[in-house]
C-alpha cells in the first residue's frame, strides 16, 4: 500500500495534507497521532472508501480508487468502530461477512474452527454479539477481517476500550499475524503497542507525516536518552534548579519531565532534597510523542 502526495479536504479544510506513505510488505506499520490528526480519514482513503482531494493511491499494486473493490478483496479490516451485527452469532458474524467476499458458505465454514481459535472464541461460538465482553467484540472483529485471508490487515485502533488482560490477547494475535508474514498497518494511542509490534511508526499531526523510523530510531533521533520525572509538592518550585541541571524541561500537572543526556546531576541533587520524589528511567515512544505534537488536549 503507498499514498504519494495525498490530500483529503472537508469544507474546504485539509484533513490529510500531502501525506506520502509507503508500507513495506511483512512488516507492521503504526500510526500515530492525537485525536483528529487524520489517521482514520488516511486509512479510508487507502481503502478506497473515501476520494482523495489529490496524490496517487496504491492498494496491493492497484490503484485507488478505481480498483479499490478489486484490491480489498486481499485486505482485512478492523474499523474503529464496530460493526459486528449484533443481531448475528458470532458464527454467523463470521458466515455475513465472509459472504461479501463471495466466498462459498462450505468454504467459510472450513475455515471457522481457525478463526475462533485465534481469537479465543471457540467456547462462543454461539453467543450473540450483545452478550459478549469489549475484548471477545475486538477479537472477534480480528477474526472477522481475516475471514479472506487477506494479505495485508488495516486496523484502526484495535485495542482503544481494552482491558490490560484483553490487550495482551489483541497483541498475540497481533505478533502471530506478523510471524505469518501478514503486512499490518495499525493506528493506535498506546505508545506502548506500537513500540512491541511496530517495525515503523509515522507519526501524524494535522494530515502530515512530522517523524517515521523504527521505534527506536524515533527515539534516538528526538529525544534526550534519559527521563527524570519529578513529583511530590516541592517538584514546581524545582523546577527553575532543574532547568540548570538537564537540557529540556516540561512541567505537566504535578510533574516535572527532565530530559539529559545525564541523569546524576539531577538525581544527586534530587537524593539531596526533601519533599520531592522523582522516577528515573529510559526515554521512550510517548516522550517523543509528547514532544512533537504537545501536551495539549485535542477535541
Ligand atoms: N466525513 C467528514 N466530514 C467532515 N469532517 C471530517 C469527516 N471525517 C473526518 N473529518 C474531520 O477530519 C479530521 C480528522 O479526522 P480523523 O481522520 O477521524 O482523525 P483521527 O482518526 O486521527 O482521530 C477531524 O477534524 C474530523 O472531524
Ligand atoms: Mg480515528
Amino acid at each position: 500500500m503507498s499514498l504519494h502526495q495525498v490530500t483529503k479536504r472537508y469544507a474546504g479544510q485539509a484533513v490529510v495534507d500531502g501525506l506520502t506513505l509507503a508500507l513495506e510488505p511483512g512488516r507492521c506499520h503504526g500510526l500515530l497521532g492525537p485525536n483528529g490528526a487524520g489517521k482514520t480519514t488516511t486509512l479510508r482513503l487507502a481503502l478506497g472508501l473515501i476520494v482523495p482531494d489529490a496524490g496517487d493511491i496504491r492498494l496491493l499494486g492497484r490503484p485507488v480508487p478505481r480498483e479499490a473493490a478489486a484490491a480489498r478483496q486481499r485486505v482485512g479490516v478492523v474499523p474503529q468502530a464496530d460493526s459486528l451485527d449484533p443481531d448475528f452469532s458470532v458464527r454467523e458474524n463470521l458466515i455475513a461477512y465472509g459472504r461479501y467476499f463471495g466466498l462459498g458458505r462450505r468454504e467459510i465454514e472450513a475455515r471457522i474452527p481457525a478463526l475462533l481459535e485465534f481469537a479465543g472464541l471457540t467456547a462462543r461460538a454461539q453467543a450473540r454479539v450483545p452478550t459478549l465482553s469489549g475484548g471477545m467484540r475486538r477479537r472477534l472483529a480480528l477474526a472477522r477481517a481475516l475471514v479472506n485471508d487477506p494479505e495485508l490487515i488495516i486496523l484502526d485502533e484495535p485495542t482503544t476500550g481494552l482491558d490490560p488482560q484483553a490487550r495482551h490477547l489483541v497483541w498475540q494475535g497481533l505478533r502471530r499475524l506478523i510471524q505469518q508474514g501478514k503486512t499490518l498497518l495499525l493506528t493506535t494511542h498506546f505508545m506502548e503497542e506500537a513500540e512491541r509490534l511496530c517495525d515503523t511508526i509515522s507519526i501524524i499531526d494535522h494530515g502530515r507525516i512530522i517523524a517515521a523510523g523504527s521505534p527506536r530510531e524515533l527515539i534516538r533521533r528526538h529525544i534526550e536518552p534519559h527521563v527524570v520525572e519529578v513529583y511530590g509538592e516541592g517538584a514546581a518550585d524545582w523546577a527553575s534548579h532543574a532547568r540548570r541541571l538537564c537540557r529540556r524541561c516540561e512541567q505537566a500537572g504535578e510533574t516535572l519531565f527532565c530530559y539529559t543526556d545525564d541523569a546524576r546531576p539531577l538525581t544527586d541533587a534530587l537524593d539531596r532534597r526533601a519533599g520531592v520524589r522523582y522516577l528515573h528511567r529510559p526515554a521512550n515512544l510517548e516522550d517523543v510523542f509528547l514532544k512533537l505534537t504537545g501536551r495539549d488536549l485535542r477535541e
